[in-house]
Parts: C-alpha cells; structure tokens; sequence
C-alpha cells in the first residue's frame, strides 16, 4: 500500500525536508541562550531569548509584538487571516509556550555544558531542549515556511510565548483580561509535553494543576550543641519530618482531612482505554533508576501520574550541611513541598486543609510559618473535539502512526485560565519523550521528533480547515 498523499502543498513539503539542517542550526542557537527565568544574575539573557525569537518570526512576515509586563516580556504574534470565502468563518489557533528555561543545576552531572547544546546519538542536549525552545520552534518555524510558500496559510495563527511559565505564569496571568480580545481564538495550541514512549505519540487530553509552599519551623533563637540541649529542647528538624510525614499515610495515600472531598473520579473509559497503553511498572521504575514504584492503593501508575492527587516534598533545609560531623541542633528547618491537583480541586481551598492540617499537628516547643506560592487548576481537553481530530490526521502524517489518547502529570498554569477566560478549546500536542530529562541534568531533544514535529504542525493549519 502505497503511503497517503500529504495534505501539504507539494513545494511546502519539500521546503520542510530540505531545510532539516538549517532548523537544527536555528534551535542550537537559541537553546545557546541560558534564559533562566528564576535567576536574577540572568535576566539579560532571558531578555535576549525573547527578543530571538521576535526576529525570528518578523522576518518570516509575522506582525510582532513585544509585551512588556513586570517580569520578562510576553511576545505576541500574528499571521495575516485569511480571506473568509465559504460560510463557515476559518478557524483561528493561538499557540502558546514559553522561551524561559529551568536552572541547569547540579551542573556536574551534564556530560556537556547545559548551555553548549551537543548532538549525540541523533538527539540535541541543553537546558530547555524539550522544556520548552525546541517544542515552541517546531511551530514558529512550520508557521514561517508556510507564510514564504506558494499557497497562503489556510487559517489564522496566532503566537503568545512567555518567559515565565517556569515560575508560575503571575504576570501573564495579570495581563490576561487585557489581552483578551487580541488572544481571542477558537483552539490554544501547546507543545510543552511528552510522546506517551518513543514511536507512540499521544494527544495529552488534560493536566494536573499545581499547589506550591515553604514551611519554615522555628525552635531556639540560635542553633544549640545537641550534647548540651538534645532530648531537652525540641529539635525543629525533627518536627519538620514529623509535620511532613503527617501529611501522608503509611499506605501512600495523602492524610490531610478533606483534601480528596472534591477530587472527581477518573471516567471509566478513561481508566480502560489507559489500561490498553500496556505500561509496565518493571521497567518504568528501571526507566527512572528506582527499586520499585509505590503511591495510592488501587491505581495504576498512569492512573496516579496523571489524574489523582500527589503531593512530594521538593527540598529539605536544616543544619550542617558541610563535610563531617557537626552536632548541632539547628534553631530552624524549612522545607519547599508541592501538591499536583487534579479536576475539582480548588488550590485556594488545599493552602486552607494544609494549613489547617499543619496547625493541628505542629509539635509544642516550635512555631511554624507557611508560606503558599503558586497554585493554578487542573485542566482537561475535549478529547473529541474537530481539533483533536484534525491533530491526529496531522500527526498520523508527520509521524507515521496515529496518536494515543493520554493524560500528564505535570502542569501549565495559565491553560485553565486560557479556558476560561478565552472560552477555548485547548490542544496538547507533546513532541517531547518522558525521559527527555526536562527540570533535570542532561535535557534532550530528539532532532527526529522535533523535524516530525515541524511537519505535524504544518499540517495542523491544513487539517484543521478540513
Ligand atoms: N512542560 C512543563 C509541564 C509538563 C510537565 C507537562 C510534564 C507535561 C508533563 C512545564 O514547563 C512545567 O514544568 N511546569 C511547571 C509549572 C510550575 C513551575 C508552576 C511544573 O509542572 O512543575
Ligand atoms: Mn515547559
């Protein structure tokens, strides 16, 4: 049987396969760089990513803009719309994604410089390779290719890339009401997730949403010698673990009353069609170097990454850190711990159970001071939507194989505010892999998937007008 014809015009589809080489060269430089949106010392070079990218699509013909806001700018861009000729108006796309990075940090485990990207084995490392420059530029440059072919872009794109989505999306978030009408759109567009394993793309048809805090515990005014002061005065470190494991059951469930009272069940064509991906817990944990899995009783390991609750400690702090011994009982502990949420909850309402929770549980002899910092709603896509259809004809091309319906674990903050405040649909078309390193040492890129992901995206703007 002889392939199907593209749905690309033929001069585009030779463009794209043509300029392999110049698309790599396009993402090595900008993955070049190291716009980390947490670090102050980097803030020129967040700066600069942005403005790349700016250039990047004005000289494709894009009509650009640079946002300012009171962090790092927001890039909006548009592509001409189309003329309206049959009765049913185009429809129009805004993607979004983000040009900030996360820190590259511990810095010795990288086999090359986060920020020198390096191909080896047919795959791009740096920071930000798939979280998020690489995925973002399959777009960008699929958008460009078709507004300098022959035919015109079938249907209005719309571009918004942020610099920080890394650190919760606040000022997008604040500006959102005023961008409303310029942002309007029929169907968000994002690439910032995962293939559900190499050779199985996947539409991601929901996110968990996100809660994030810092305890502090605080016992004597100064840190004491624990020969001295041990056994006697109560040790903030050791009320810290106690505060923390309060937290969870001995079974892996979560133990803070409430919290699951408004977390919906998973469909049940859901948890069936998940079931036939065929995950296997053995070699997930080899995947990720562990013994063994462990979570919630009663779901499967898609089941808990993807759509109940979790909650993990991110960093623990207190006493001597250095080389050897130091007995000392440290005069405070602090402690950075996240919840993932899922449908039905309302981050608001978990910073009260927790709090409350805390409260109830903190040791006599410490005081103990919370403080929330970003929190945003799980969100689910229609699974069945024309635009999910259109997606899978258009990834069925690039990609060779029909996409996978899943869900991820992770969270993009502002997509749910995207649903509710632009009354949208919302397209999750991950290129990345699960163990492309993203927040970790070695980031990569498959400079396949990131070539079928220009390819995908060209055709998108082709099947999404039928
Ligand atoms: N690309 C991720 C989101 C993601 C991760 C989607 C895994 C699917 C699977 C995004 O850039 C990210 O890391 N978001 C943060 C948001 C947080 C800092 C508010 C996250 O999920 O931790
Ligand atoms: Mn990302």
């Amino acid at each position: 049987m002889s392939p199907s014809p593209s749905v690309l015009p033929q001069d585009l589809a030779n463009t794209l396969n043509d300029n392999a080489e110049r698309y790599q060269q396009d993402l090595i430089e900008w993955l070049k760089i190291p716009s980390i949106s947490s670090d102050s010392r980097r803030r020129d070079e967040v700066h600069q990513a942005a403005d790349w990218l700016m250039k990047k699509m004005q000289a494709a013909g894009l009509k650009t803009e640079l946002i300012p806001t009171d962090g790092f700018p927001l890039i909006y861009a548009e592509t001409p719309a189309p003329e309206q000729t049959g009765d049913s108006p185009t429809p129009v796309a805004l993607v979004y994604g983000h040009y900030d990075v996360q820190p590259p940090e511990p810095l010795e485990l990288w086999t090359t410089p986060p920020f020198e990207p390096a191909v080896r084995d047919g795959k791009v490392y740096a920071r930000g390779a798939t979280d998020d420059k690489g995925q973002v530029l399959t777009h960008v440059l699929a958008v460009c290719e078709w507004l300098q072919s022959e035919k015109p872009l079938p249907m209005q794109v719309k571009f918004l890339i942020e610099g920080e989505e890394e650190v919760g999306s606040l000022n997008l978030e604040a500006h959102l009401p005023k961008l409303a009408d310029k942002l309007a759109c029929d169907v968000v567009v994002v690439s910032d997730s995962s293939q559900y394993a190499v050779g199985r793309p996947a539409i991601t048809c929901g996110l968990r949403g996100i809660a994030t805090y810092e305890l502090e515990v605080q016992g004597p005014s100064c840190d004491l010698h624990s020969g001295s002061f041990g056994g006697a005065v109560v040790n903030p470190a050791m009320a810290l673990c106690q505060l923390m494991s309060s937290m969870m059951d001995s079974e892996g469930g979560i133990a803070i009353k409430g919290l699951y009272d408004d977390v919906q069940s998973i469909p049940k064509v859901e948890r069936e069609a998940w079931k036939l991906l065929g995950s296997d817990d053995k070699s997930f944990a080899e995947s990720v170097g562990a013994t063994a899995l462990g979570g919630e009783p009663g779901f499967t390991t898609d089941e808990r990454r993807w759509a109940r609750p979790s909650l993990d400690i991110n960093g623990l702090t207190s006493g001597h850190q250095g080389e050897g011994v130091k007995t000392v009982l440290p005069a405070k502990a602090l402690a950075k711990f996240s919840f993932r949420l899922v449908p039905g909850q309302d981050p608001k309402k978990v910073t009260t159970l927790v709090r409350d929770h805390l409260m109830e549980h903190c040791p006599v002899g410490v005081t103990l001071e919370l403080k929330p910092d970003h929190g945003a709603s799980a969100m689910l896509a229609d699974a069945n939507s024309p635009y999910t259809q259109a997606a899978s004809r258009a990834i069925e091309e690039a990609f060779g194989v029909a996409p996978v319906m899943t869900r991820e674990g992770g969270s993009i903050p502002i997509l749910a505010t995207f649903q509710e405040a632009l009354k949208c649909d919302v397209l999750l078309l991950g290129w990345g892999q699960n163990d492309d390193g993203a927040h970790s040492p070695n980031e990569k890129f498959s400079l396949e998937d990131f070539h079928r992901g220009i390819h995908a995206s060209a055709a998108l703007w082709q099947t999404m007008v039928g």
